[in-house]
């Protein structure tokens, strides 16, 4: 199974990072959006980090020679040649189901389809396609430009050589890809989302301040970011998302959002991309903690 064309559902954060890094590996890879504008936006920003790896010398070649691989469509019939995609467009069943079952019957047969949910079923998405079998996760690390890991998930449907061509087709890509089954949170966020809401938790029960949290988590165990500085940085709406997913599949106490997180989600305090959250981002190279 050779794969040589790439499409991608989806140019937000994500998306936009996963078609960055398959261009970058030398795929020729379409981008679908519903609006231009969510294009012109996703492909800013691609241009802005190709930009910084191409000043520490990291690219291969130009970063005109990687954004020439790089299109951007409103179109699905654009995506008819790819010979995979991978989905990364709002986490909801309904939409994610609506948009494979649509595609379905535009895209190749034996094209791979993949999604980069990372609390949904896979299992339940590649249902919504008459091709279960041709179906994985492929669930990406943000920023994915940097972060080194993909999970390769597979359902009981996926087949051997589809699931062997995806984690494949993650090393192809410069990173580093793990094998997992689809059970809610995969690996990561399995061991990673009952320890931020712990964090919380601590928070709530006095342990200490949001900065020394931090810090003790960063300092005493070499964590790149404090947990309150990731929750931030995720944005508390996805991982509040995700805790209701998680909860709702294991019903145990440790995936349960702990009450400050819903308080801020509601608050519409969604962290770094609303300006503020765990930390207030007024000035976003100087993060002040808030006090709850
Ligand atoms: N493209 C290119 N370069 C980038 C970049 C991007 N998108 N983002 C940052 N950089 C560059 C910076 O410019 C900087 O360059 P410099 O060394 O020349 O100054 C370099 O990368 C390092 O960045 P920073 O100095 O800003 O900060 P760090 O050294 O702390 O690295 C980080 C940033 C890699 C994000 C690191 O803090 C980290 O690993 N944090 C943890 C992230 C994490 O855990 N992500 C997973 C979240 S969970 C998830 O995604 C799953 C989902 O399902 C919830």
């Amino acid at each position: 199974m050779t794969i040589k064309k790439v499409g991608v559902l989806g140019c937000g954060l994500m998306g936009s990072g996963i078609a960055q890094v398959s261009a970058t590996a030398g795929y020729e890879v379409t981008v679908l959006e519903q609006e231009q504008k969510f294009l012109d936006k996703g492909f800013s920003g691609i241009e802005k980090s190709l930009a910084k790896f191409a000043e520490k010398g990291t690219l291969k070649e130009p970063a005109e020679a990687v954004r020439a691989r790089l299109k951007g469509t409103t179109n699905p019939a654009g995506l008819a040649e790819c010979d995979i995609i991978i989905e990364a467009i709002i986490e909801n069943l309904g939409e994610k189901k609506k948009t494979f079952s649509a595609l379905d019957g535009i895209v190749k047969k034996d094209a791979i389809l993949a999604s980069n949910t990372s609390s949904i079923s896979i299992t339940e998405i590649a249902a919504s396609t008459r091709r279960p079998d041709r179906f994985v996760g492929l669930h990406f690390f943000n920023p994915v430009p940097l972060m080194k890991l993909v999970e390769v998930v597979r359902t009981i449907a996926t087949s051997d050589s589809v699931f062997e061509a995806a984690y494949q087709f993650g090393q192809s890509l410069g990173k580093v890809p793990v094998r997992t089954s689809d059970k809610t949170g995969f690996i990561v966020n399995r061991l990673l989302v009952p320890y931020l809401l712990d964090a919380v938790r601590a928070y709530e029960e006095g342990v200490g301040s949001i900065p020394d949290i931090d810090n003790a988590m960063k300092l005493g165990c070499g964590y790149p970011m404090g947990p309150f500085t990731l929750l931030d940085f995720v944005g508390l709406d996805t991982t509040y998302y995700i805790t209701q997913v998680m909860f709702e599949e294991f019903k145990e106490r440790r995936f349960a959002s702990p009450p400050l997180l819903k308080r801020l989600v509601m608050a519409g305090w969604y962290g770094r991309k609303t300006g503020k959250g765990f930390y207030d981002y007024a000035d976003p190279n100087n993060p002040v903690p808030q006090k709850f």
